[in-house]
């Protein structure tokens, strides 16, 4: 797929991965869609591609919201046109504490992380059935292969995207629309700021923004970065839940976790 004069949707374009992959879309000659809550920084954004030659246009939305997600992409595509890709990328990443059990937060986060990316789907499928073509991706993670101790909801919210876009993914095929699971392991943005541990192969976003945007030029189904992070994550699969406990749970943090990046705020 070549990118230029595409339209391309990133939701969460305010921050992080979404900030970096809408520059890097832009960069190769996309019109690029921006959506998320905080408008002045898409506001910014659209003015710092449009500096540099580029085309954009940004409405605010929160995304667990499905009336507002759907006027707002509606209104991007009056301004770009109809929608070549979508990079449904809005997430958060609250953790899974026992005390409290803090179910709120783990429900918001489940809107957030998986009816926000529903509903952006559903902006854009019915057109992009109508025309044969298009992309729908959204980014999940490594975390969807595997319950880890104390970022069960987190986990089980990126797993039912895999799941959702896989049979989307079959569904669709030969009606000309491809459909890419992205699963990142870990990238320095504002989410993983507030981690006490030590990430392993940690990556900065826009050089994780370059490896999507190939992956998605190539239509793969199914996207896993780095490759070490994603061995690592397979592989606790095949560990025992005491060996996993004894290593994992001491990193745990039980109770409200000090929170970085207005991303967590409701
Ligand atoms: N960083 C990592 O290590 C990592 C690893 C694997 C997967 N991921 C996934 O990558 C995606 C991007 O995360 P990031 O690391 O770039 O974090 P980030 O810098 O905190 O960015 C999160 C983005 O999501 C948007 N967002 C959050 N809640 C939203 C809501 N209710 N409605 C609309 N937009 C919302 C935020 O914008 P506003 O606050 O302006 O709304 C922001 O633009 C997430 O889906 C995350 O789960 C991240």
């Amino acid at each position: 797929m070549a990118f230029d004069y595409q339209v391309a949707i990133v939701t969460g374009a305010s921050s992080g991965i979404g900030w970096a992959l809408a520059k890097e879309l832009a960069s190769r000659k996309c019109k690029v869609g921006l959506l998320a809550r905080r408008g002045d920084r898409l506001a910014a954004l659209a003015e710092e591609i449009r500096l540099s030659g580029g085309e954009a246009a940004f409405a605010v939305a929160d995304v667990s919201n499905r009336a507002q997600t759907l006027d707002a992409m509606a209104a991007v595509r009056r301004e770009l046109g109809p929608v070549d890709l979508l990079i449904a990328n809005s997430g958060i990443g609250t953790h899974t504490p026992l005390k409290p059990l803090d179910t709120e937060r783990v429900e918001y986060m489940m809107r957030v992380n998986i009816f926000g990316v529903i509903y952006a789907i559903e902006a854009v499928l019915p057109e992009m059935l109508e025309r044969g073509k298009g992309h729908l991706s959204a980014i999940s993670s490594l975390g969807s292969y595997k319950g880890f101790p104390g970022e069960s909801g987190y986990c089980a919210s990126k797993a039912a995207i895999n799941v959702y876009l896989e049979g989307l993914r079959i569904q669709l095929r030969s009606k000309g629309i491809a459909v890419t699971t992205i699963c990142p392991g870990f990238i320095r943005t504002a989410m993983t700021e507030a981690h006490a541990f030590h990430m392993p192969w940690a990556m900065e976003a826009d050089k994780a923004a370059r490896k999507i945007v190939r992956a998605l030029k190539r239509r793969k189904k199914v996207y896993n970065f780095p490759w070490q992070t994603t061995w690592l994550t397979k592989f606790t699969c095949w560990v025992p839940d005491w060996l996993l406990a004894r290593t994992l749970n001491p990193y745990v943090v039980e109770g409200p976790k000090p929170e970085k990046g207005s991303a967590f705020k409701k």
